[in-house]
């Protein structure tokens, strides 16, 4: 239970150069939370739980999203380092929380990336198959679903992996241009679909009763996963302290804008019932006949889930680098490389694992966890403000989270009442994820570990 001094630990994250401004960073937020959420969820949660009152279960999981990322932002302001949440426990929990939170967070960012790169592959391959192209399903799906290897997939990690080694400047541009076509597709098919409403459609605007909206409010809290990989840039970022929390914030209420907008022009145009399809936007704009955007609208969302797949894996090989550098993990995987100044080895481990994930095996099974472990990375998040307030109020807090201890608590309650509606299983995959981690704790890390 020792736990690490702030003193100790910001010495260590000093060396990355500044590069990411506001702008970066609030893209950056809104490249890791808006994608396959919205593109796939949205069209199966108002089908088959919510109906167009999917805007509240988007407007509950936003609430959930705002007072975690309220925390979030308290503590990046108050420690500005890479390890987010691993770091704050360490700082406030001590040891085995720290790690067992630093081995959550990277499972859990490589499973979403997994999942995303995944979906990523079913756009591919429908969009090639509109234009007569037809991809080998032995090289689309893993052996456990038909095939040999999910290769698109598989090839898009590494790609996105190689280009974070070439240094954040780069990424980020790339990261701004994906995000902005992201964007722009999403600001058409809003264009093109409003003009296309049927009022009647959402009648009734309430088919499967509140009970539906909560039920699909847990789906869709998948759609803000992203906003917390934010604070793992801390020590790429200008002016952290202000800069940081405003674009978490800033990020989750234009993603939140976005998906409320998006879901009633969905609704409205055509009737929910119809829309249990995994391309809802495409399918959207070919019924209401526009093929030709729909088209357009396939091929922007193939770009724009990349800058998903880029804050991940970026997210991810943060925290490795952040546990190698505490001792937990070989101290090769936290150097930096001389002339990009990022932590290739951390990039290729993460990078590699996740190609491996997504290419073999069955991410369905795997993903289920992802949820369990972002809302106990949450809860301790939540529990963190509070502790650090306790422990440490002499530290400078340029960001404080308002009405003192309420949304800190009313936080961590909405992480268990979110827990508790999850499925077994889900728990089933965590707690795997945790006896593994625990070898390497007690075999490795536990020996290693530096105060
Ligand atoms: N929020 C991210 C998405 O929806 C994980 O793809």
């Amino acid at each position: 239970m020792r736990r690490k001094s702030i003193d100790d630990l910001m010495c260590d994250s000093k060396s990355k150069p500044k590069t990411l401004g506001l702008f970066d960073l609030t893209i950056m937020g809104i490249g890791a939370i808006i994608g396959t959420g919205i593109l796939v969820l949205t069209g199966i949660v108002a089908a088959t739980d919510a109906g167009p009152a999917v805007i509240f279960s988007f407007l509950i999981a936003a609430l959930a999203s705002a007072l975690i990322g309220l925390c979030y932002s308290e503590l990046t302001t108050t420690i500005p380092s890479s390890g987010s949440a691993y770091v704050y426990s360490w700082i406030t929990m001590g040891e085995q929380i720290a790690f067992f939170s630093g081995w959550t967070l990277v499972g859990v960012y490589i499973t979403t990336t997994a999942t995303v790169a995944t979906g990523w592959t079913g756009y591919v391959d429908s969009f090639l198959r509109e234009l007569g192209v037809h991809i080998p399903r032995i090289l689309t799906a893993d052996p456990f679903n038909g095939g040999l290897i999910n290769l698109p997939a598989v090839i898009i990690v590494l790609l996105i992996t190689l280009l974070l080694t070439r240094g954040m400047s780069e990424s980020k541009t790339i990261n701004n241009i994906l995000v902005l076509v992201k964007l722009g597709i999403i600001i058409l098919f809003i264009v093109v679909g409003a003009l296309n409403i049927n009022p009647s459609n959402w009648n009734p605007f309430l088919p499967f009763g509140v009970r539906g909206i909560f039920t699909g409010a847990s789906t869709v809290f998948f759609s803000f996963l992203g906003f917390d990989a934010l604070a793992t840039s801390a020590e790429d970022c200008k002016n952290v302290q202000k800069n940081l929390p405003i674009a978490i914030i800033a990020s989750l209420v234009i993603s939140t804008i976005f998906y409320i907008v998006v879901s009633l022009v969905m609704t409205g145009d055509v009737k929910y019932n119809l829309l249990n399809v995994p391309e809802a936007m495409a399918f959207v704009l070919i019924t209401i006949h526009h093929p030709g955007v729909a088209q357009v609208v396939s091929a922007g969302a193939i770009l724009g889930i990349l800058a998903v797949i880029l804050a991940f894996i970026y997210a991810a090989s943060n925290i490795a680098m952040s546990m190698s550098r505490g001792g937990f993990l070989p101290p090769s995987i936290s150097k930096l490389s001389k002339k990009s100044h990022t932590p290739n080895k951390s990039l290729w481990m993460i990078g590699l694992i996740t190609a491996t994930c997504s290419g073999f095996f069955d991410i369905k099974t795997l993903a289920t966890f992802a949820n369990v472990g972002s809302l106990c990375i949450f809860f301790i998040i939540s529990i963190a403000v509070i502790l650090l307030r306790k422990q440490h109020p002499e530290l400078k807090r340029s960001f404080k989270v308002p009405f003192g201890n309420v949304i800190p608590i009313a936080s961590a309650v909405v992480c268990v009442i979110l827990l508790f509606n999850l499925p077994g299983t889900a728990w089933l995959s965590y707690i795997g994820w945790l006896a593994i981690g625990a070898v390497l704790y007690f075999a490795y890390s536990k020996k290693h570990v530096i105060y």
